[in-house]
């Protein structure tokens, strides 16, 4: 029993009317789901109000498993539709001989990577095998209302719908999760999630490497806790600001290690964690290139040294492996310098390097009249845990709260309006568009934003201005996408006709 974390402590803390958290210092760093065998690891940095800094520290990846890989979604044959997806039970094995239930689509854990083509319109069909009412919502695909798969589209356990997704948007890495209402955070904790990937032409005509699973790599990375009985028991563990765990699972593997066979990888990363902000670094301090973020391509690539990735954000980077030694240890970290995800080097030093070309530079970001349009839209984030609203208002599901004219580009001002503690970041996410930042607090987006977003973090007391088209027409949510918070009703809905 390396890990084993005393379900019976939060269970108290359950009782006691507080949800475990690592700010609570009923919780020794020592009774961690690594067990005493653990090193100790430090608490600095956490407690008081509510953010970022309350997650719980994550243990670093021990590299003992190849990274799993999603398999890629097959294309059927059926007459009716062209790809199914059935959300169901199932079982993992994330230790050795415990099987921990565990939700996914079409499979045990997570679901396949469902690619579609810029341009294409298919049929899916999801299938509901769970006992609980579920919905397939397509985050960062630009569909109408009654495909997106929000809360107004339930399948009953048992039921199977059809839905046409029209794919009218450039190139980028998306992902699918369910939405029901009240059952979202829950139902993602226990393993719903898949990649969702849109493939275009730009990525070809960049040069960018594109083997799937070979250099082109999807990483999800999602935290979790497991309790003494290593299941993933979410009633326990629920906090209202944003479950957390101290457990890292990319792609649902644990402890995992990625061989890297190609010197120049692409890395298309998903946050998919219920609440945690991840800030990924390579353990060796190099840098690397960021060329996409949620929505696509950025205008051009851009060097950084370190990425952060609310939840639900995406951004995809190069990483140039050619420099390094053999034997040399690297990984990709996070702010702690914790290894997530070690990598173990196997190529080929004389394997070509493809060349990036250049992006759509050029082109300035926002022209001068999208950046001369007035507010139309004001949004303001406030509270935490059950408090949380939108506009001094909860979700109400009868009720719309904006209307905005398809095709037609408004401005959105969201403000992270601070209580008296300072407030917590919020990541706000909008159904049915990609949109655009204009602005934080009046300043332009740095480069590593200039790209299409469906979600954006708002600091505490930040003023983001955004761009906002719908393509489409229907009922879609905004909402903060730390998953405790929009299941406590820090969600609106907009209604595009
Ligand atoms: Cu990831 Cu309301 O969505
Ligand atoms: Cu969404
Ligand atoms: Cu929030």
């Amino acid at each position: 029993m390396k890990r084993s974390l005393l379900a019976s402590v939060s269970l108290l803390l359950l009782l006691a009317g507080c949800t475990p958290g690592p700010g609570n210092q009923m919780m020794e760093p020592g009774q961690g789901p690594k067990g005493p065998d653990s090193p100790t690891r430090g608490m600095g940095g956490m407690g008081g109000h509510m953010n970022q800094g309350n997650a719980w520290p994550l243990q670093a990846s021990e590299g003992s498993r190849e990274l799993t890989i999603p398999e890629v979604l097959e294309r059927g044959q059926n007459a009716d539709f062209d790809y199914e997806v059935v959300a169901k039970e199932g079982t993992t094995e994330f230790y050795e001989g415990t099987l921990t239930e565990t939700y996914g689509y079409n499979g045990d854990l997570l679901g396949p990577t469902i690619r579609l083509k810029e341009g294409e319109t298919v049929r899916v069909k999801v299938r509901n095998e769970l006992d609980e009412p579920t919905t397939f919502h397509w985050h960062g695909l630009e569909v109408n209302g009654a495909a997106d798969g929000g809360p107004h589209n339930p399948v009953s356990p048992g039921e199977s719908q059809i839905v046409t997704l029209n794919v009218d948007q450039p190139a980028a890495t998306l992902w699918y999760h369910p939405h029901p209402h009240g059952q979202t955070a829950e139902q993602v904790f226990k393993g719903l999630s898949g990649l969702l990937y849109v493939d275009g032409t730009e990525q070809k005509e960049l040069g960018l490497p594109q083997r799937y699973g070979v250099d082109d790599i999807p990483l999800i990375f999602q935290d979790r806790m497991f309790d003494q009985n290593r299941q993933l028991n979410y009633d326990v563990l629920m906090n209202n600001d944003g479950t957390t765990g101290d457990v890292s699972l990319v792609n649902g593997t644990l402890d995992p290690e990625l061989t890297v066979t190609q010197p120049q990888m692409r890395f298309r990363i998903l946050n998919g964690s219920n609440a945690r902000t991840y800030t990924f670094r390579l353990s060796n301090g190099a840098s690397f290139t960021q060329i996409a973020s949620d929505g696509g391509m950025l205008r051009e690539p851009v060097d950084r040294e370190e990425l952060t990735l609310a939840a639900s954000e995406r951004a995809e980077i190069l990483v140039d492996f050619s420099g390094t030694e053999a034997g040399e240890e690297l990984a990709l970290t996070d702010a702690e310098g914790t290894a997530l995800l070690p990598f173990k080097l196997a190529f080929d030093k004389e394997e070509k390097q493809p060349d990036l070309k250049q992006g759509t530079a050029g082109q300035p970001f926002l022209t001068e009249e999208e950046k001369a349009l007035p507010v139309s839209k004001r949004l303001e984030l406030f509270g935490m845990m059950e408090m949380v609203t939108i506009n001094g208002q909860k979700f109400d599901p009868d009720r719309i709260d904006l209307r905005q004219r398809k095709g037609v580009t408004e401005v959105w001002e969201v403000y992270n309006q601070p209580d008296m503690m300072g407030g917590m970041a919020h990541p706000f996410h909008i159904h049915g568009t990609q949109f655009k930042i204009i602005s934080r607090d009046g300043k332009e987006p740095g480069p590593h934003e200039q790209g299409l977003k469906d979600s954006v973090q708002v600091e505490p007391g930040e003023r983001v201005k955004l761009l906002v088209t719908f393509p489409e027409t229907g009922i879609f949510m905004y909402h903060c996408h730390i998953l405790e918070h929009e299941e406590n009703g820090m969600m609106g809905q907009v209604e595009v006709y």
